[in-house]
């Protein structure tokens, strides 16, 4: 059936209207320099949704029988762009640097267990590329402080008597079906090395799929960061060009809820164009090789 097409005005006050119900949703801020990109996605969900007043369209988003729509809405508004091993040199402190000390201090305390939480995973290339980086920094590290006893054979993937846990949240359902799914086109693969693809995926035709032993270490749910009750116990957390389309009243209130999300001395690592700067003095900023990254600082309550 072809969509009626629509000629409506919208007026600034509505704009605002619907930005404030954005902002109170899912903490997404769209200020006038983003008010294009909302006008042109609220047409389209006009379009599809068959109305013609903006006064129809919030009537249906802020009713009960509008929470589809308004789910709608938020998909469409979700910028989800991403990519295996994004920001290099990040990942290489990760790597060699945070995933070394956590190890060697969680084996000092006899904890085996690592918690990691990739928050605003999109379509989950940056929680596969954690999951590599942790199995691979695994290995290494019992390469050089070898195990009292025999490993089973064919070796796990996380070495006994280690348990690892990645979650991988998002607040977009098609994103989180696509990461769930884990096949992505070659062209997706660039960034990753050969000893990575040959590890960890297989080719199906002309698209490779995330191994199964791989993709069994992430676990992916929906979390709204906006909601105040957010996993806990993480080791580390990755929120990584989620907080850029915050605006700081809403980043401040995010970054105290990590600090809360993490446990003593554990990590947050955020986008390339993103920083603590002013919006928190409980991190203690660690900066290497061009990477970044920050540690929660104790005594802060
Ligand atoms: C640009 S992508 C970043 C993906 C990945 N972290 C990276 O850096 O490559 C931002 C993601 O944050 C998600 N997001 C935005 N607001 C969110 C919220 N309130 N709660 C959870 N996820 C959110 C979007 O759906 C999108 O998938």
């Amino acid at each position: 059936m072809a969509t009626p097409s629509i000629e409506i005005q919208i007026t600034e006050a509505e704009l605002k209207l619907l930005q404030s119900l954005i902002y109170q949703e899912c903490g997404m801020y769209f200020d006038e320099r983003r008010a294009h990109f909302l006008h042109d996605r609220l047409y389209r969900r006009l379009k599809v949704c068959g109305l013609d007043t903006f006064y129809g369209y919030y009537r249906l988003l802020t009713s009960r029988e509008g929470k589809a729509e308004l789910v709608a809405l938020l998909e469409n508004l979700t910028v989800n762009e991403t990519s295996f091993f994004r920001n290099k040199p990040q990942l290489d402190l990760f790597h060699k640097v945070i995933l070394e000390e956590l190890l060697h201090r969680k084996q000092e305390r006899r904890d085996w267990t690592l918690r990691l939480w990739s928050a605003g995973c999109s379509t989950g290339q940056e929680a596969y590329t954690i999951a590599m980086l942790v199995c691979d920094a695994l290995a290494y590290y019992y390469l050089r402080n070898p195990l009292p006893f025999e490993m089973p054979s064919p070796k796990p993937l996380i070495p006994l008597p280690w348990k690892v846990e990645i979650l991988a949240s998002d607040i977009n359902y098609s994103v989180l079906r696509a990461a769930q799914e884990a096949v992505y086109p070659e062209n997706h693969l660039d960034p990753v090395d050969y000893s990575f693809r040959l590890r960890y995926f297989d080719k199906v035709g002309d698209k490779y799929a995330v191994k199964k032993p791989l993709k069994d270490l992430v676990h992916f749910d929906f979390h709204n960061l906006k909601t105040e009750f957010l996993p806990a116990r993480n080791d580390i957390i990755f929120c990584r060009n989620v907080m850029i389309y915050f605006d700081e009243a809403e980043q401040k209130r995010l970054v105290e809820k990590f600090y809360r999300c993490l446990n003593p001395e554990g990590y947050l690592f955020l986008g390339h164009a993103e920083s603590l700067f002013g919006l928190s003095d409980k991190f203690r900023m660690i900066h290497q090789d061009n990477g970044t990254s920050y540690q929660r600082l104790e005594g802060h309550i």
